[in-house]
């Protein structure tokens, strides 16, 4: 059998190496694994469990005997990288938005629809959804098998590694800045991030949304059903890591908040915090590096007919990007031969 070698695009960003951390945590069984970034990265060292992989440049990468790309080098660089990967061979798991919504690429949560997978010849070519959509549905899937969903009404709570590693250093060196009585203008937010919260996260749209509102719009219906309605808004926050979600839900038959919390408690990738009366609820600091899903405060909605809200939190660089896109490459070992 041929050699299976890995390539991760984006190796020296905040997703690229957090994706190197989960192939070596879960054994992924690569004969070999390669660093590719921008040429200003070229010669760099990035981790790899206990060794060193030297950087590479993604222009120049010959991907001819690439089994599997894991691609985060920013949605423009993708656009012309991860087809040329696919054209030679090499199938592409990339995070970025470029792809989502191609008809002939499939966007995938392995705990919602990994059956998707299996399109991934027509283009060579699988899309990770958007992180704050990722967390959202697969706490919602189990929930949608059991009484239906009409509607979704989420507001985000994002972190700023969402952003990159450059947003993270903003937001570190505008909070001791502030102490020192000095401002930053900002460069990777419209508006200061330090002590603030920002309702803006990607460009606004014609309708009023901002394109990460509409991304978990349509990203939802492409993952779990065409049929349900979202309604967003996405909110960056001065958290370091993990985005946290209030999800507030009509659903189609009746649903108590006890049958949730024991549907979502046995549930893959999930895990369920949900005692009020002790303090027992998630933050984002507290699940910061853990894989699950964690839903904590599900309540009905009394409003409503069939209404639940819940609480919804996870680490977004690895189930909202790079544990996702692993998932997805164990998929195309174990059950299509890659
Ligand atoms: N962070 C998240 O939670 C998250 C979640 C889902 C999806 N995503 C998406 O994943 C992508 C990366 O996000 P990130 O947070 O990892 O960003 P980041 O920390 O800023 O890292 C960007 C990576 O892309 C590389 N890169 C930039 N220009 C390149 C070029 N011309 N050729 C090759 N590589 C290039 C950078 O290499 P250099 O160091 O050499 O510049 C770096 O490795 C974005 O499209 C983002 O939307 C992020």
């Amino acid at each position: 059998m041929s050699k299976r070698k890995i390539a991760v695009a984006g190796a020296t960003g905040n997703v690229g190496r957090e994706i190197l951390n989960i192939l070596a945590e879960r054994n992924f069984p690569a004969d070999e694994v390669v660093a590719l970034a921008s040429r200003n990265s070229v010669g760099k060292k990035v981790s790899y469990g206990n060794k060193e992989l030297t950087v590479q440049a993604l222009e120049d990468f010959d991907f001819t005997g690439t089994k599997i790309g894991l691609f985060s080098p920013g949605g423009s660089v993708s656009a012309i990288h991860a087809p040329r990967a696919a054209s030679m061979g090499c199938v592409v798991i990339d995070n970025t938005s470029h792809f989502r919504m191609h008809d002939n690429v499939p966007l995938v949560v392995p705990e919602v629809n990994p059956q998707a997978i299996a399109n991934y010849k027509k283009s060579g070519i699988i899309a990770n959804p958007n992180c704050s959509t990722i967390q959202m549905v697969v706490a919602l899937k189990p929930l949608h098998d059991l009484a239906k969903i009409k509607r979704i009404v989420v507001s985000t709570y994002q972190a700023v590694s969402g952003a990159g590693k450059e947003a993270m250093d903003e937001l570190y060196d505008s909070t001791k800045k502030i102490y020192a009585n000095q401002m930053l203008e900002p460069k990777k937010f419209s508006k200061r991030i330090a002590f603030n919260v920002i309702p803006q996260i990607d460009v606004f749209m014609e309708d009023g949304c901002t394109k990460e509102e509409w991304k978990m719009k349509v990203e939802t219906k492409k993952i779990l059903d065409a049929k349900i309605e979202v309604e967003a808004t996405c909110v960056r926050v001065p958290v370091f890591n993990c985005h946290s979600e209030s999800v507030n839900v009509e659903f189609e038959n009746p649903i108590s908040a006890e049958q949730a919390r024991k549907v979502l408690d046995e549930a893959e990738g999930i895990v369920v915090i949900d005692r009020p009366q002790e303090m027992k609820f998630v933050t984002p600091v507290e699940i910061s590096t853990q894989d699950p899903v964690f839903v904590s405060r599900i309540r009905k909605d009394p409003s409503i007919k069939n209404g639940l809200s819940l609480w919804v939190v996870s680490d977004n660089l690895r189930k909202g990007a790079a544990l996702n896109a692993v998932q997805i490459a164990e998929i195309l070992v174990k059950d299509h031969g890659l």
